[in-house]
């Protein structure tokens, strides 16, 4: 599956003037698929555009930024591929573009399968391992969850990554680690 891994890869969906941070499943022998919550805009856009692009980014702020605001027009490129017009993020190190079909819908979850169209690797330096970027990315997901229900064992886990942002990030990781705590009150 070239960019795409065995397992869940955490990339940035791109869907019509939207962005925000999403996984996208890969098993062996099936088509990759996304699980998504009812309710966000990410869903509705794929549900009435019928494309999504995954944006692999070495900039572990965007995940933060993505997750709790808006995307400027200025953050995209628009993109001809798969007979449709679509938009991926102008800074990503590769993109791939994909046609969805719903799969199965619950009653919170819809889940969806993508048909790739299109890849593009745009930087071709690897991103040396940073602990300090994975707890950006651990503490962004449970973020997204603690703003609603303010639970105390959310918050552990959260502070818990950001001693890790705060121990092993570069200056970027303690940024996104400030976002972080601005959005969390904590
Ligand atoms: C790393 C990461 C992965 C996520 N994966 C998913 C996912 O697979 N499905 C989903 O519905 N939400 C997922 N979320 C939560 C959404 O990003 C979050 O609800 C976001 O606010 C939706 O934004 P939107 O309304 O602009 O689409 C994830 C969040 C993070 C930080």
């Amino acid at each position: 599956m070239g960019l795409l891994g065995e397992g869940i890869t955490e990339v940035i969906a791109v869907t019509k003037d939207n962005a925000a941070p999403m996984g996208i499943i890969v098993k062996p022998g099936m088509s990759p698929r996304m699980i998504l919550f009812k309710g966000s805009a990410t869903v509705e856009n794929i549900l009435k555009h019928g494309w999504v692009t995954a944006n692999f980014v070495s900039d572990c702020y965007l995940y933060p930024q993505y997750a709790f605001s808006n995307a400027a027009p200025s953050d995209f490129s628009e993109v001809f591929v798969g007979g449709v017009m679509m938009q991926r993020l102008l800074g990503a190190d590769a993109w791939m573009g994909f046609l969805t079909r719903v799969l199965h819908e619950t009653e919170e979850t819809y889940y969806i399968e993508l048909m790739p169209v299109a890849s593009e690797y745009i930087r071709e330096d690897p991103r040396p391992i940073n602990r300090g970027f994975n707890s950006v990315i651990d503490a962004t997901v449970h973020a997204t969850r603690y703003v609603h229900s303010r639970d105390d064992s959310l918050k552990m886990l959260i502070e818990y990554h950001l001693g890790i942002i705060a121990k092993c990030g570069g200056p970027r990781e303690r940024e996104a680690g400030v976002l972080l705590k601005e959005i969390c009150g904590l």
